[in-house]
């Protein structure tokens, strides 16, 4: 159990789920964040697909990605529980699938990549892949099955994880924070900019995109990657959606759908390095319509419910930086396009630092002393146990 004040800059998935499992640990919590369970969390499409997700290179992220899909279905379950509410998740698999030659190319290079990892993947044909998923539309020549991978509804999941935390006593100040207050090379609170500062024994800095603003040693670490993404829902009388995430490569392009209870398809995602800039753009949804409906021939007959765009943090290496930043000084961030994938794995490694026991060892790739060591202001280099 731990004792103390913690406080968590930002109310995204990590933060809510950080704040929530810290308070229920024994920590008097308070949630920074100007407006909780918005940002990329609230845009993104909760596709739980360490596998598919995969590159070669990254097999320290995939390692990661392997380990939290793992602990996703005790994480849900404990937070449905607590809540008192389910978080949508679902586990019917993904399917990759590849419409012309150079993306058939390109899934024959996953096919074997993963195979050399040994990763359960069924390489199938176009009319394989019908069968099982019959919204997949004649233009899809070649695809793989991917039966461990899951999704989940990351709006039901913030909506829990904001429960949970106010039922195990978080409290959430609506302001924005500008810094972490220090003291003797130890931080001791969240500087805000309108309203008083927030006190704390230990400050956790887990604000996505913008946490670079919040802590000097993560400036020009974590940078803003904006995704576009589309909401779609069945109307009578349209073919069904599929049961299973689908991914597609078209004509170079990737896409997903991810289906959602109710009919509902989540498309996306596009993705550009613009700054913090959160427009939809038409070409981004041209180009996700134009994509989707290739695979999904159907969706031309879905209503159209939303368009909107996030940034998700991205970092120099991809991997995330969890671990320790200084004294007192925590950091949960620049999870990229693996936030919702990463949660469960990250809120276990932030229990252990905050319990002061070693972080699960995939997490020790992700200590951001790689990139902080020797930087100015950090506080000193603390190993990740
Ligand atoms: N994880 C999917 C995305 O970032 O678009």
């Amino acid at each position: 159990m731990g004792s103390g004040r913690l406080a968590v800059i930002g109310g995204g998935v990590i933060g809510l789920s950080c704040a929530w499992r810290a308070a229920a640990d024994g920590w008097t919590v308070t949630v920074v964040d100007p407006a909780p369970r918005s940002g990329a969390s609230w845009v993104a499409g909760g596709m739980l697909a360490p596998v598919t997700e995969a590159w070669p290179g990254e097999e320290d992220l995939l390692a990661l990605g392997v380990e939290s899909v793992a602990r996703w279905p005790a994480f849900a379950a404990a937070a449905g529980e607590a809540a008192g509410a389910p978080v949508g998740l679902r586990s019917d698999g993904t399917i990759v699938a590849a419409t012309g030659s150079g993306d058939r190319a390109e899934l024959d290079a996953l096919a074997a990549y993963l195979a050399r990892l040994d990763r359960p993947v069924e390489s199938l044909s176009g009319r394989a892949l019908r069968r099982l998923e019959p919204a997949i539309g004649p233009d899809v020549r070649a695809g793989l099955s991917v039966p461990d991978d899951l999704a989940v509804d990351n709006r039901m999941l913030l909506a829990a994880l904001q429960v949970a935390g106010e039922k195990a006593g978080v409290e959430f100040a609506t302001r924005s924070a500008t810094g972490v207050l220090t003291q003797a090379g130890r931080a001791s609170g969240v500087r805000c900019a309108e309203g008083p500062d927030v006190a704390a024994d230990v400050v956790l800095v887990c604000a996505g995109a913008h946490s670079g603003i919040v802590h000097p040693a993560l400036d020009g670490l974590v940078r803003p990657v904006k995704g576009e993404i589309l909401r779609l829902v069945r109307r009578p009388g349209a073919l069904p959606a599929p049961r299973r995430t689908v991914r597609a490569l078209v004509d170079g392009r990737p896409v997903y759908a991810v289906p959602r209870d109710g009919d509902g398809l989540v498309v996306g995602a596009t993705q550009a390095e613009q700054g913090f800039d959160t427009t939809v753009t038409v070409g981004g949804v041209r180009d996700l319509l134009r994509d989707v409906e290739r695979v999904l021939p159907g969706v031309a007959e879905y209503a159209l419910l939303e368009a909107a765009a996030g940034l998700r943090p991205g970092s120099p290496d991809n991997l995330p930086l969890i671990g320790r930043l200084g004294d007192g000084l925590l950091v949960a961030t620049g999870h990229h396009r693996n936030g919702i994938l990463l949660t469960p794995i990250t809120v276990d490694a932030v229990l252990a630092l905050l319990r002061g026991e070693p972080v699960p060892e995939p997490v020790r790739a992700a200590d951001p002393a790689r990139f902080t060591h020797g930087k100015e202001n950090p506080g000193a280099r603390v190993d990740q146990r």
